[in-house]
């Protein structure tokens, strides 16, 4: 493809009039991180504060029988079936406090950034300081998340407008894999022509949706934002990631679920039952979603004729070190080093869509102009992306 985009986006850049390839790429990546972390000691110490809180005042109806006493958290647990040690968190003191275990701050005013907004900005502004990207070089802002600080208007034209950038922006939900889908639709727009620059941005508050009293759970969700800046080859920095392919899979499942929305109100009685936050069958998760994702690179690599072992790096979505090291095995064929397949999940917990994007990031400055690898997201939905990559130089 060759044309040239002469929208009001392009009229006074340093990008005007450039050739357009059709062929996108990542330029960059940028990451905000919350100041506060939460180790798995506080975390448990506050959770099992709450238990005997809990069973104190319901030790005569658990005496009777009538309601289940509360069992204990442990550290050694969380470790061992999750990998995490630690997560960042918009607001500390609030979720460790074991009559309140919830965020807290006081309500924005409409004239005021949204919190989504803010944090999305920090990571934007590092991805476009980063490709040495001006504001009015881009054509579109995605705000691909798993929550969404309201229905309308959208965050990303919060953002798009925060950031001082023209044309258009939507937000976009896919659980975990919004990232992906995100980078995904970005590319579309690069491959059909319709943008040159588009900015992906995935602010995840996951701290306001996990249930911080439930036990299977509590330790799961971390809060972060990051954003990628897909782009044509042709405007493109000198250092930047070739995509070599992008492809989305969603399959129903119950497994993940979440059913806070805007008809909660019309049965008032159950407006604030467990499952208006993120719950899951864990286990099922696991067994289900490791074989679907392993098979789906594998046929992704066989489709672009390359062989999934020669893959240099894999920055997979970061919810569980056991997925993790499961699929990099199926998919190199070895099990997988931290050089071959980077966690961050140790201190940064499960940042939904982020944490695929948080690996890449933290750990792709190291590899040589030629080698692959392959950024792949998955989770509620069930829904999983993957995109492969070539460093160029
Ligand atoms: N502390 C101590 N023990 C706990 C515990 C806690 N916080 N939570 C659960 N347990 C106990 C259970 O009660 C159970 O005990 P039992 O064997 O006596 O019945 C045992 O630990 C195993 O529980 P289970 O839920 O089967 O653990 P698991 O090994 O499956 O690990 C997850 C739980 C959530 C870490 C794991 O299933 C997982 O990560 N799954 C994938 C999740 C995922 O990717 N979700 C996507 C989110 S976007």
């Amino acid at each position: 493809m060759q044309d040239t985009i002469t929208n009001e986006t392009s009229t006074h850049s340093a990008v005007d009039g450039a050739v357009l390839t059709g062929r996108p790429v990542i330029s960059s990546t940028g990451l905000f991180t919350p100041e506060e972390s939460i180790t798995n000691e506080e975390l448990v110490e506050s959770f099992n504060q709450y238990v005997n809180r809990y069973n104190t005042a319901n030790a005569e109806t658990i005496e009777a029988g009538e309601v289940e006493a509360l069992t204990y958290s442990s550290v050694g647990f969380i470790e061992k079936a999750s990998g995490i040690k630690a997560r960042h968190v918009m607001s500390k003191a609030p979720i460790l406090d074991p009559d309140i275990m919830s965020p807290r701050w006081d309500e924005r005013s409409n004239d005021e950034r949204s919190m989504m907004c803010e944090i999305g900005v920090t990571a934007a502004l590092q991805a476009l300081e980063r490709a040495g990207r001006k504001p009015e070089d881009v054509d579109a802002v995605l705000c691909a998340a798993s929550n969404m600080e309201r229905p309308y208007p959208a965050m990303a034209i919060e953002i798009q407008q925060a950031l001082g950038i023209e044309g258009f922006g939507f937000d976009m939900n896919v659980a975990c894999s919004s990232a992906t889908f995100g980078i995904q639709t970005a590319a579309d727009y690069v491959r059909a022509g319709n943008a040159k620059s588009v900015l992906v941005v995935s602010p995840e508050i996951t701290s306001g949706h996990l249930n911080w009293r439930d036990r299977d759970s509590h330790f799961i969700f971390g809060d972060v934002a990051t954003a990628v800046l897909v782009e044509d080859e042709a405007i493109a920095p000198e250092a930047h990631w070739e995509i070599l392919s992008t492809k989305l899979k969603t399959v129903f499942s119950n497994n993940i679920r979440n059913n806070f929305g805007f008809l909660n109100r019309a049965a008032p009685d159950s407006a604030s039952n467990a499952d208006k936050l993120f719950i899951q069958e864990g286990r099922k998760v696991f067994k289900e979603v490791v074989p679907m994702v392993a098979q789906m690179i594998i046929d992704e690599a066989k489709r672009l004729q390359m062989d999934p072992t020669t893959l240099r790096r894999l920055w997979l979505h970061q919810a569980n070190a056991g997925m993790n090291r499961l699929i990099a095995q199926r998919v190199l064929g070895h099990e997988a080093n931290d050089d071959e397949s980077p966690t961050v999940l140790d201190t940064y917990g499960n940042t939904s869509s982020a944490g695929s994007i948080i690996a890449f990031h933290s750990h792709s400055d190291d590899l040589s102009a030629g080698d692959t690898g392959l950024i792949c997201s998955f989770g509620a939905g069930y829904s999983a992306g993957t995109v492969f990559v070539r460093k160029t130089s």
